[in-house]
């Protein structure tokens, strides 16, 4: 139920509707696309980025807040952790508990790994479990791996590195083989079929999902089937360090009780980073989608301990958002909604693109329509644009938002708005983080040995932009592929005496560059309050 304020743009909307569901908005040329983004894009705005002067990465341009955790001091000084009696030791440390970490630690375990996951909240507290839309896979007789790998290169700008987008298409098939026998409840047709559907960017139906709660079901069956194996789980725990060995080879983690602050020490083999994606920093002021503890911890992790990064400076700001009312602002709106037949509408009624632009494209235009062009509608918070969610049931029929996208309809009922009947409202959101750790096809850092990483703190896999259902697809493929590598590459390790080197060298890097900040780092949880120390 919208408030008069909004209802001259709402008439507009519904007096066009008719008309709006029978165009077909032009897809953009390249060139187009290009100068939008270049002009609207947050990725864009040189002024909100600042070069590093530090570590593996330096001279490289990332997100201003991202250079502040990455240039910050160490939660711990090297001298004052006693690494001579570890209080855990294992074959193979987890830093993770959501899709690509439960994933990694489950093929460790079949392989024969003694596993740990440490997670600084609870298993399954992660952006897996708030992924709706989808997985992709090329398993329908009229798609093809090849297909789905042009698809993903041309929506990331031809910049993913080519041995890891190969690896992510070519296994899509047998990992959604692999969730089916795990238990995961696929959308099917009746005679047994998956469902699938297009995303942004995609020119097959390939997007496997559990209505719109994917994610969900996919993280209940991950965390179920680490429960069954016994694999141990130390929860409410966070990695604040890496340890190396005394060959600067990865060789387990300082770790902080998050509740009593005492330090722990993990001695492992080998060492998996998941950490998961930083929407919570809240790059450029944007409102996010992410879960809780996303900080970016595994990207500091790694890059104080000598790793380096991969296309950190690109960020993924889902086109939908909510935008209205101000209690969901920032939440995932999923693209399934778009792929069900909503069009985006501005202010005046108009279906201003095509609804299945890839993402940073139509991001670009939403925050184009709301600045430039003025057609956006002013939410009291900002501004939006519609997205006319009452399409859907015209197209697919009375009874499709039930069935397909459930999750949306009680999020927005909660506040008495029926998106079967009234559209809402959407801006982008802090949703992805494109960049991050660099690794080979075997999931292992390009320069720290027997450090992997799986997930959305890998850099690389998508190129500069990801597409709608190739993030639950990259957390099952590299997630599996890092704990059985890491699990094989355990059995022939020694470890060396271990070290915390490294800290100090970072922190002399610090002064020799005469950075002067205050900033400790991994952040682990944001800080909402104005007078409240952070975390
Ligand atoms: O829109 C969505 O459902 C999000 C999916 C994704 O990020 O892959």
């Amino acid at each position: 139920m919208y408030s008069e304020k909004f209802q001259k743009s709402l008439a507009a909307v519904e007096a066009a509707r008719e008309k709006n569901i029978a165009l077909e908005p032009d897809r953009m040329t390249a060139k187009q696309k290009e100068d939008l983004l270049a002009a609207f894009h947050p990725d864009y705005k040189q002024d909100e980025f600042e070069t590093l002067k530090i570590g593996p990465n330096k001279g490289d341009k990332v997100p201003t807040e991202l250079a502040g955790i990455l240039q910050a001091h160490s939660r711990i000084s090297a001298d004052s952790v006693d690494l001579a009696n570890p209080d855990y030791e294992t074959d193979v440390l987890v830093i993770g508990g959501g899709g690509a970490g439960t994933a990694a630690a489950i093929e460790a375990h079949e392989a024969g790994a003694d596993v740990m996951i440490v997670t600084k909240l609870r298993m399954g507290d992660a952006n897996t479990m708030m992924a709706e839309g989808g997985i992709q896979a090329a398993d329908k007789p009229n798609d093809s791996p090849a297909i789905h790998f042009v698809d993903a290169f041309g929506g990331g700008h031809f910049a993913a590195k080519k041995e890891l987008l190969s690896k992510l298409v070519c296994d899509a098939p047998e990992a959604i083989l692999w969730l089916s026998n795990l238990g995961v409840e696929f959308d099917k047709e009746e005679d047994g079929t998956m469902v699938t559907t297009h995303g942004g960017g995609t020119s097959r139906k390939r997007m496997h999902a559990a209505k719109d709660y994917s994610g969900a079901e996919i993280m209940r069956t991950l965390r179920d089937e680490v429960l069954n194996r016994d694999i141990r789980v130390v929860d409410f725990t966070s990695a604040i360090e890496l340890i190396l060995d005394e060959n600067g080879n990865a060789a387990g983690a300082v770790l902080m009780n998050m509740e009593t602050k005492e330090l722990l020490i993990a001695k492992a083999k080998t060492v998996i980073i998941a950490t998961g994606g930083a929407g919570r920093m809240h790059y450029q002021g944007f409102p996010t989608s992410n879960h809780y503890g996303a900080t970016a911890d595994g990207l500091v992790l790694g890059y104080r301990a000598g790793a380096k990064l991969l296309y950190a400076e690109t960020l993924q700001y889902h086109p939908t958002g909510a935008a209205y009312p101000e209690q969901i602002f920032g939440a995932l709106v999923t693209e399934k909604v778009r792929s069900l037949g909503a069009k985006l509408i501005n202010a005046n009624g108009e279906a201003f693109m095509h609804p299945l632009e890839t993402r940073d494209v139509s991001a670009a235009s939403i925050i184009r329509e709301c600045s430039e062009r003025d057609n956006g509608v002013d939410t009291g918070n900002g501004k939006g644009v519609w997205l006319d969610t009452p399409m859907i049931e015209k197209i697919g029929g009375e009874g499709t938002i039930m069935k397909r996208i459930p999750a949306m309809w009680r999020m927005f009922d909660k506040y008495g708005i029926d998106i079967r009947k009234e559209p809402i409202l959407v801006y982008p959101t802090l949703h992805y983080q494109n960049g991050g750790l660099d690794i080979g096809a075997d999931c292992m850092t390009t320069n720290v040995e027997n450090l992997f990483v799986a997930g959305e703190a890998v850099g690389g896999i998508h190129g500069k932009n990801r597409l709608m259902g190739n993030s639950l697809l990259d957390i099952i493929v590299f997630g599996r592929s890092a704990g059985k590598n890491a699990a094989a590459k355990a059995k022939d390790i020694t470890v060396g005496k271990l070290s915390l080197s490294h800290v100090d060298k970072f922190e002399k890097e610090i002064a020799d560059a005469g950075i002067d900040t205050n900033v400790v780092s991994p952040k682990l949880l944001p800080s909402y309050t104005k007078n409240k120390e952070a975390f």
